[in-house]
């Protein structure tokens, strides 16, 4: 019979088949909708009439694996809605997926896939195969084509449908169940003999596929890829594709394992070896993330410190520079006034001398008078005319100092102000620094902290007597 007479037919008085979905080995599988709510959708797995007619017991079989199939209620596995047979073949009601299969996908992708995106689909596939096997149901045939994805995650179909077909593969010759690239090596060796970790191999080849693009073993015939995947060492899934990691290549490779008892004893340890690998790569991922965000903020800190504590470092010296000029220009004034007063002294000692001398010749008669007398007041009288001209000097030296020292005290004032942009820890650590580096500096440090504080932007800071009166502190002897 031809199936595409299906095709707008309507099966059961229920399923209306509206197109050819795919074709596999072992039959057709039409899009139908349901004709009382055709909202609803299926997958309709038409099986071809010669696996099923030949073998006499294929009805019970296959309704058994259907009843099965169908208890099989798991998120990721395509649900079995009915079952039944037209007048000449088997049929499956299958949950419609709206999607792709992963066979297909990666055709489309020529190549790996992402290794995000890969695992996601193992978890999917390997999760349902536990639930099954949980169920007492071995898969059989897992492989990417029995492995539907859709937007929302991977569903895999066809359980034991591998199996119902199997005595017929017999009477062709063929004593195994599966397709040849995916197959266990006990499936092909003792079929009879093999349990669910045979699905676990075959998860592996399809993971292994995911990784690569490629499947582990090919050949020219089923014989000879079978015989591969009983004989040869699968090929290091890094060889083939690089950016695999290590640990996930042991994981594919325990899968692969020839012998069941080296591969994971089941679905469930399979998806946890995978999950701890999932939560080991991303502690990896936010350790190296917040070691690259702690490096990036040690740097940023680390050039943004240095500038920052730069910039004040040059305002407080700056501030300690001027406070230590004032100082040491009220030190230069307080010894010109000294210069002026010991001068003052001297003058008026020869004032003095000379005045007494004076006195001398006017009430002496001149006959009487030395000569040299007179010489001596002219000579005296210069000489107070020198020191007034030394005083006058130190005055304006005197004058200078406070132009100095007024200058210094602006510009201090600046940098006080300038101060009031940093910080108050910045600029404590800073004046530490600076007490610490210069034993003349320790008085200025509270000075500039308290200036800093109290500052104000309209007002003088400093007078000079008010620097004169820090400068006592810094040098004890000065003395106005
Ligand atoms: N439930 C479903 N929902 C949507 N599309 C499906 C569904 N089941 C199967 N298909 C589509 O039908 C195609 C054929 O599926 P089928 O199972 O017949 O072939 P196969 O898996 O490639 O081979 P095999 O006969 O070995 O299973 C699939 O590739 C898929 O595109
Ligand atoms: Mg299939």
């Amino acid at each position: 019979m031809s199936e595409d007479r299906l095709l707008g037919s309507v099966l059961e008085n229920k399923y209306r088949i509206l197109r050819l979905l795919g074709e596999g080995a072992m039959g057709r599988v039409y899009l139908a909708e349901n004709i009382q709510l055709p909202d609803i959708r299926y997958a309709i797995k038409v099986l071809k009439s010669e696996f099923t007619d030949s073998n006499p017991q294929f009805k019970e079989e296959f309704t058994r694996e259907a009843q099965r199939h169908a208890k099989l209620q798991h998120p990721n596995i395509v649900h079995v809605n009915d079952y039944s047979k037209t007048s000449s073949n088997f049929f499956l009601v299958l949950a419609f997926v709206d999607g792709q299969a992963l066979s297909d996908l990666l055709d489309d992708a020529q190549g790996p896939l992402p290794e995000k995106r890969a695992l996601s689909i193992i978890k999917d596939v390997l999760s349902a195969l536990n639930f099954a096997h949980e169920n007492a149901l071995v898969h059989q045939d897992v492989k990417s084509p029995n492995i539907l994805i859709d937007s929302f995650c991977a569903r895999i179909t066809d359980f034991g449908i591998a199996r119902e077909l199997a005595n017929v593969a017999e009477s062709d010759s063929q004593k195994w169940i599966g397709t040849p690239d995916y197959m266990s090596p006990e499936q092909y060796i003792s079929p009879n003999m093999i349990d669910h970790r045979s699905d676990v191999y075959s998860a592996g080849v399809v993971l292994f596929e995911m990784l690569t693009g490629q499947l582990p073993f090919s050949g020219e015939t089923s014989e000879e890829i079978l015989r591969k995947h009983v004989d040869e060492d699968v090929p290091d899934p890094r060889r083939i594709e690089k950016k695999i990691s290590k640990p996930l290549a042991r994981i594919v490779l325990k899968a692969l394992a020839k012998d069941p008892e080296q591969r994971y004893q089941g679905c469930q340890e399979f998806l946890l070896a995978i999950e701890a690998y999932e939560r080991r790569n991303t502690l990896i991922k936010t350790i190296i993330f917040i070691s690259i965000l702690t490096a990036i903020g040690a740097m940023t800190y680390a050039y943004l410190k240095p500038q920052k504590d730069a910039g004040v470092n040059v305002v407080v010296k700056t501030a300690f520079d001027n406070m230590e000029s004032v100082c040491l220009d009220v030190k230069l004034m307080h010894g010109n006034f000294s210069g002026i007063k010991e001068i003052e002294g001297v003058r008026k000692a020869i004032q003095e001398q000379r005045q007494s001398l004076v006195d001398y010749v006017e009430v002496t008669n001149p006959a009487d008078v030395p000569e040299w007398y007179h010489q001596e007041i002219q000579d005296m009288e210069q000489e107070i005319e020198a020191q007034n001209s030394y005083i006058k000097n130190i005055q304006k030296q005197i004058q200078d100092n406070e132009r100095t020292i007024k200058n210094r005290l602006r510009k201090y004032s600046e940098a006080i102000a300038n101060l009031q942009k940093f910080d108050s820890e910045s600029v404590e650590e800073v004046v530490k620094m600076e007490r610490a580096g210069s034993a003349n500096r320790t008085l200025y440090g509270d000075y500039i902290l308290g200036d800093r504080v109290s500052f104000n932007p309209s007002g003088e800071i400093l007078s000079i007597d008010g620097a004169i009166e820090r400068c006592k502190i810094r040098f004890p002897e000065l003395s106005f």
